[in-house]
């Protein structure tokens, strides 16, 4: 059997290669986008909906080579053609020693030859406080779009979220020159990715562009899906995942794929196994339970971080909004609840709540496009669930906490969705939690 290493099949922090798993609706959707000459594609969707890892996977079997830009907050149009311009650089020029030549004599090579002089004698403008790079005057969107073209690829530009919104304006114009050269150049495209709910929060498009742009929206993986995950992870290492782990892996990855290769990830390592094994491995309960007490103590300090952060308030405000919404949906302590249901179970304790502050501050928390998104708001069921089934435990354990002040060890219960985790939390002198958990179903 052909070894292969398990931190290349289980991937948590980087797209899933080796272990990709086929999603034929947004698959095929995509294809065909890329398919059509002049198309330019956005694709969103949740933060950890698996869109890198779909586009990446799709553009390695279809395209020879692809430039892929990932944005940060920083991020303006300029540095994305600066450094899609970077990314060219190869295709056309090579350097050895003090050597330079260009490897495409064409027109359209020399062109990019005299842009890359202009860049490399007078690029750097001093500031006082960073080195700016200068755009030459010739390193047009056109001309790119060009260059990008010549070498039969396409253009990646990834967490467009991110971005200030007034570059982001920017984009639909360059998406725009994009499709106008696509006569002479029929597979060059830009493919823009975003963890937001609707294309239009990237790309504010018009009409004109509205008929060239392909929106594919990629839902959250599906509990098949991370089935087929495990499946086929196990297979790949010649592991066993029992019918009852596999349920329960599923159940707390709350359907991010990142959560699923984690778990499967912890309960490879303590047992030794880095690459496919000569004989197949079985999983035990004690494995996963082990996994879980393992991932929640490693995520302890960013949940408490978020924790704190979401908690936080200011003295004046008469409600801690976060705070009480967030302490009601746990209490309900069921897999999704419904706006109505979390004013009802608030009422209970602060009985003048304002329904407005609910929705208000339930927003807010269920926001796109920032880290730490708390909760996941379903529009076809209208309902509201914590999107990360250990903030879930550790929130739980906190409020329990402070409703329990003077007692350094207590009981847990908690119920995320049909998981089931009992056990003991204590609290040392420095305010670490610590977790026994002696059960989990
Ligand atoms: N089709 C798939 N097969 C196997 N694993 C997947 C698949 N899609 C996503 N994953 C895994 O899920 C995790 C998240 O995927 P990815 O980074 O692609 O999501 P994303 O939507 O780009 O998230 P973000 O918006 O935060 O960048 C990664 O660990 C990745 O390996
Ligand atoms: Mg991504």
């Amino acid at each position: 059997m052909n070894k292969i290493l398990t931190k290349d099949v289980f991937t948590p922090s980087s797209p899933a290669k080796l272990n990709y798993v086929f999603r034929k609706e947004v698959n095929d959707q995509l294809f065909d986008a890329l398919y059509t000459s002049g198309k330019q594609v956005v694709v969103f969707g949740y933060s950890g909906s698996g869109k890198t890892t779909l586009v990446r996977n799709k553009l390695d079997q279809i395209y020879s080579c692809y430039i892929y830009s990932q944005c940060i907050k920083e991020t303006s149009l300029n540095s994305l053609l600066l450094d899609a311009f970077d990314q060219l650089n190869p295709f056309y020029i090579s350097e050895q020693g003090n050597k330079v030549t260009i490897k495409i004599t064409d027109e359209i090579g020399v062109k990019f030859q005299n842009i890359s002089l202009a860049l490399k004698n007078e690029n750097i403008k001093e500031n006082s406080l960073k080195k700016v790079r200068l755009l030459p005057p010739q390193l047009t969107v056109q001309n790119l779009a060009k260059f990008i073209g010549n070498i039969k690829a396409c253009w990646v530009i990834d967490d467009f979220h991110k971005v200030r919104p007034e570059e982001k304006q920017k984009i639909a114009q360059v998406m725009k020159l994009f499709k106008d050269v696509s006569f002479d150049y029929p597979d060059t495209k830009i493919i823009t990715i975003g963890a937001v709910e609707s294309a239009k929060e990237i790309v504010n498009y018009d009409k004109e562009l509205e008929e060239r742009l392909e929106q594919i929206h990629v839902p959250l993986l599906s509990n098949t899906e991370l089935n087929n995950i495990i499946e086929k992870g196990a297979k790949l290492l010649n592991l066993n995942f029992t019918p009852t782990i596999k349920n329960k892996i599923i159940s707390l990855s709350n359907n991010l794929g990142a959560v699923c290769h984690q778990l499967c990830l912890n309960m490879c390592l303590p047992r030794g196994i880095f690459q496919t094994r000569d004989n197949s491995f079985r999983f035990e309960n004690e494995d996963l339970h082990y996994t879980i007490e393992r991932y929640i103590k490693s995520k302890s300090g960013s949940l408490s971080d978020l924790f704190d952060k979401i908690t936080m308030t200011k003295r004046t405000r008469s409600y801690e909004n976060n705070k009480i919404i967030l302490k009601a949906i746990i209490d309900l302590n069921l897999e999704s609840v419904s706006h109505s249901e979390i004013l009802a179970k608030i009422k209970e304790s602060h009985p003048s709540y304002p329904q407005g502050n609910l929705t208000t501050y339930l927003k807010k928390l269920s926001n796109f496009g920032i880290d730490e998104e708390v909760l996941y708001f379903n529009n076809s069921t209208n309902k509201y669930s914590i999107r990360n089934p250990f903030f879930k435990v550790f929130a739980a354990m906190r409020f329990h906490q402070e409703t329990s002040m003077g007692n350094n060890t207590f009981n847990i219960n908690v119920n995320t969705g049909d998981i089931s985790i009992k056990g003991n939390i204590h609290i040392d002198h420095a305010d670490r939690i610590k977790f026994d958990i002696d059960s989990i179903e």
